[in-house]
């Protein structure tokens, strides 16, 4: 292979295998502390004592809509119930921080990351730098750098636990081990390096500092400082097999709203439900009926207007963190087009793709997260930097909008992850890279496609 891409894939992994012997599954961080003069306050340790047996929870978020499905009209109330359900914790980790001990209160982390993580709060970078064109429309002046933190509750954490044991050095994924217990919850917070002068809709919104490297805002990307982050995005997913049988889960997220008055909850009662989705309307072609309602996504008309600025194809959920447009090129009758900012992902596509081939870990993930004609992102003669895409609405294409449930692999041969992102296209890798000598493809790539810059690299 010849493409840019693997050039550059290539020289960061080996980057990565030279500093291989100070990378460690459970470390808290990348070795980079706050100096004193710049942060005193706690740091992130990282959750690792996996449960097992752990009884079955309560679902209030069943008993929210009566034990039945959940449907565009009763999404809402569903998803309400998925916040208030999470708030009392999470409430403490984001306005509490001294006080947040995540072990006791039952919430852990994924292995492998420490490398990528920030220490005073143990983020990492979800998106590298999004373009101000994504959210022109809400006064967006400079690009911005996401930074994301994931826990997985108590019920969720016997998976962490069934994958990856108690040293996580061998991972068994298997389609038993993957599959995640009935009531499982999963959150991820996602802050951002725009402040209220660069983007007004973060205006009064929780800030929390991090000693971080990457900022595409003020453009530096050498020297870790300790920068503040701003809450944007908060994801609420649940697996939840009786309401949402087609896929077993139910994808939220919450966004910022500065025009909600904070309660007695702070920010919390500021983050906004901005939808819900639990399958990927397989039988929507948003392309050739973009009028045909969804009917296993709702969006909620009252979230504020930059959260659903990047919805994805034919307005499938997906939050402003989560990249689900990217310019494309594709062919039609021919001739190839190209297109900025194309509509081509929403949570469950994206996720749809969680799955791992164990017997070529050197690849991992068979199909890329987006919707593409090659294995990875590719090389210039298809137009990079734009990516290789089936032409929207045809039956390529539509292989990333299927419903499948989550042990069924997109890729026959592969062992399905549950729609477990992280596993398969942070954990895994990164544990591949470390224990092995060769190169694993996924590792300095992200979410959109482009490469990520590794931190262990200098
Ligand atoms: C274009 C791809 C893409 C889209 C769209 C997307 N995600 Fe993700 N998501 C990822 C990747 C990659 C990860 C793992 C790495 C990370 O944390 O950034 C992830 C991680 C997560 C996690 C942590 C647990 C897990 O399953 O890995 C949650 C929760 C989550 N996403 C929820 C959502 C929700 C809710 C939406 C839509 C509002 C969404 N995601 C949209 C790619 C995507």
């Amino acid at each position: 292979m010849t493409s840019t891409w693997f050039a550059l894939i290539a020289g960061s992994t080996l980057a990565l295998n030279a500093a291989a012997a100070t990378v460690t599954p459970f470390a808290d961080n990348n070795g980079a502390i706050p100096p004193a003069s710049e942060y005193k306050g706690p740091l992130f340790k990282l959750s690792h004592q996996y449960p097992s047996n752990v009884p079955a929870p309560a679902m209030p978020w069943r008993t929210a809509i009566n034990n039945g499905r959940i449907t565009t009209q009763n999404a809402g109330a569903y998803a309400q119930a998925l916040k208030d359900a999470v708030g009392k914790d999470m409430m403490v980790l984001l306005q509490d921080y001294a006080h947040w001990d995540a072990a006791q209160r039952g919430w852990y982390n994924e292995p492998w990351l420490g490398a990528k993580r920030e220490a005073i709060h143990g983020m990492y970078v979800g998106g590298s730098s999004l373009d101000t064109s994504l959210f022109a429309a809400s006064g967006l002046t400079k690009p911005i750098t996401t930074y994301v933190l994931t826990y997985y509750d108590k019920t969720a954490a016997q998976t962490l636990k069934n994958v990856w044991g108690t040293t996580a050095m061998t991972p068994a994924v298997t389609p038993r081990t993957t599959q995640f217990p009935e009531g499982s919850l999963i959150i991820k917070a996602a802050f951002i390096t725009a402040d209220p002068t660069v983007w007004p809709v973060m205006t009064g919104s929780l800030v929390w500092p991090a000693y971080i490297t990457t900022n595409a805002t003020t453009g530096e990307f050498a020297k870790p400082r300790v920068y503040s982050t701003y809450l944007m995005q908060f994801d609420i997913i649940v697996k939840d097999s009786a309401s949402a049988p087609d896929t077993g889960w139910v994808f939220s997220t919450l966004v910022y709203d500065r025009n909600v008055k904070p309660g007695a909850n702070g920010v919390w009662d500021q983050m906004v439900v901005l939808g819900a989705q639990w399958g990927n309307d397989p039988l929507v072609n948003s392309t050739k009926d973009p009028h045909m309602p969804l009917t296993q996504n709702w969006n909620n008309p009252a979230a504020p207007a930059y959260g659903g600025a990047t919805f994805g194809w034919g307005e499938r959920l997906s939050g402003p963190n989560d990249g689900a447009m990217n310019d494309i090129s594709f062919e039609t009758d021919g001739n190839r087009q190209y297109v900025k900012n194309a509509k081509d992902s929403s949570c469950m596509s994206c996720h749809s793709t969680a799955q791992w081939d164990v017997k070529n870990p050197k690849v991992g993930m068979q199909s890329f997260l987006l919707p593409l004609m090659t294995h990875l992102p590719s090389d210039s003669s298809t137009g990079s930097p734009y990516l290789n895409s089936p032409a929207p609405g045809s039956p390529d294409w539509q292989r990333w909008f299927q419903n499948r449930k989550g042990d069924v692999p997109m890729n026959a041969g592969s062992v399905a992850a549950d729609f477990d992102m992280v596993l398969t296209f942070k954990s895994l890798p990164l544990w591949y890279a470390a224990t092995s000598k060769t190169p694993q493809l996924l590792n300095a790539i992200d979410r959109t496609g482009k490469h990520v810059a590794d931190p262990t690299a200098k």
